[in-house]
């Protein structure tokens, strides 16, 4: 079983300028819950209990949210509001977390290596944390299943439009069974003609502790970073690495229009708005066809 996660969110939020000036964009609002917190929960669905999230300078107001905060609990429960106490301890009771500080920001694998010391040798996950990932199951716990058969390191793939595959970290394999892909090529950010597919690192990761050693092993690649891609393709010379393409939505935060869409997209979920919000957004598109 797969107890423990990674949450990398050190990041400067660069794409989400000027808000993420003084606010991580992990902790913007989808609705009325921060970005990260639905990270959280899809990890703890997925059987996850200790936490270590890797952050940087200005990010404290994470460390805050997931804190306890006794004097708006009191305040709550002199006022007998009910919900919203229980809304904010369940924060708190979700998972062990834990913290670390990432020195320099030196790119995704260097990120991950500053969990060697708390992941220890087990197998453990890593979840983007500015993605929130809309599926039927937690996909976090898909990922878990494949690994518990395979034994072996499994990661998240997405099809996008092959315009845009130099955004991302890009595969190349074999499907051996449906949507589950054995990995042969890892490319980081390829030219689009360069590219092996168009099947992509979607945010969500399960590695055996060999990661680690891989990643101590990885020079800078594309724009002078320790690439988590570039430390995997060392991985899959020694360990197979599967690659599950999932159904569902992911919702990339970073990127504004990721962010209204998500705003949208979820609250047309939640009861306590979703008629009037639908209503809204039809008379809007009548308004603007
Ligand atoms: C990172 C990873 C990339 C992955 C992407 C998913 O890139 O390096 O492999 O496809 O996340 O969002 P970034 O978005 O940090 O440039």
């Amino acid at each position: 079983m797969i107890k423990k996660a990674v949450i990398p969110a050190a990041g400067f939020g660069t794409r989400f300028l000027p808000v993420t000036k003084s606010q991580p964009k992990e902790m913007l609002p989808v609705i009325d819950k921060p970005v990260i917190q639905y990270v959280v929960e899809e990890a703890v669905e997925s059987g996850i209990t200790d936490i270590l999230m890797i952050i940087g300078k200005g990010k404290r107001s994470i460390e805050e949210h997931f804190d306890r905060n006794y004097e708006l609990e009191n305040e709550l429960a002199i006022k007998n509001k009910e919900e919203q106490l229980q809304e904010v301890r369940k924060i708190t009771g979700l998972a062990n977390i834990h913290f670390v500080w990432q020195k320099e920001l030196n790119g995704l694998g260097d990120a991950i290596s500053y969990a060697k010391h708390h992941v220890g040798r087990e197998p453990f996950a890593v979840l983007l944390g500015d993605t929130i990932i809309k599926s039927e199951q937690p996909l976090l716990k898909n990922l878990a299943s494949i690994f518990e058969r395979y034994g072996d390191s499994v990661v998240a793939l997405e099809e996008v439009d092959p315009a845009i595959v130099s955004r991302y970290g890009v595969i190349g394999g074999d499907e051996i069974e449906k949507d589950l892909y054995a990995i042969n090529q890892l490319i980081e950010k390829p030219k689009a003609d360069e590219a092996p597919s168009n099947l992509v690192f979607a945010g969500r990761y399960i590695f055996a502790p060999e990661i680690f050693d891989c990643i101590d092993q990885t020079p800078p690649g594309i724009n002078n970073e320790i690439q988590l891609t570039d430390a995997m393709r060392l991985l899959q010379k020694t360990n197979k690495l599967y690659g599950h393409r999932f159904s569902g939505k992911r919702f990339d935060i970073g990127n504004k229009l990721d962010f209204i869409k998500t705003n949208i997209v979820l609250g047309l979920e939640r009861e306590d708005m979703n008629g009037d919000l639908k209503q809204f957004i039809l008379n809007l598109a009548k308004e603007i066809s």
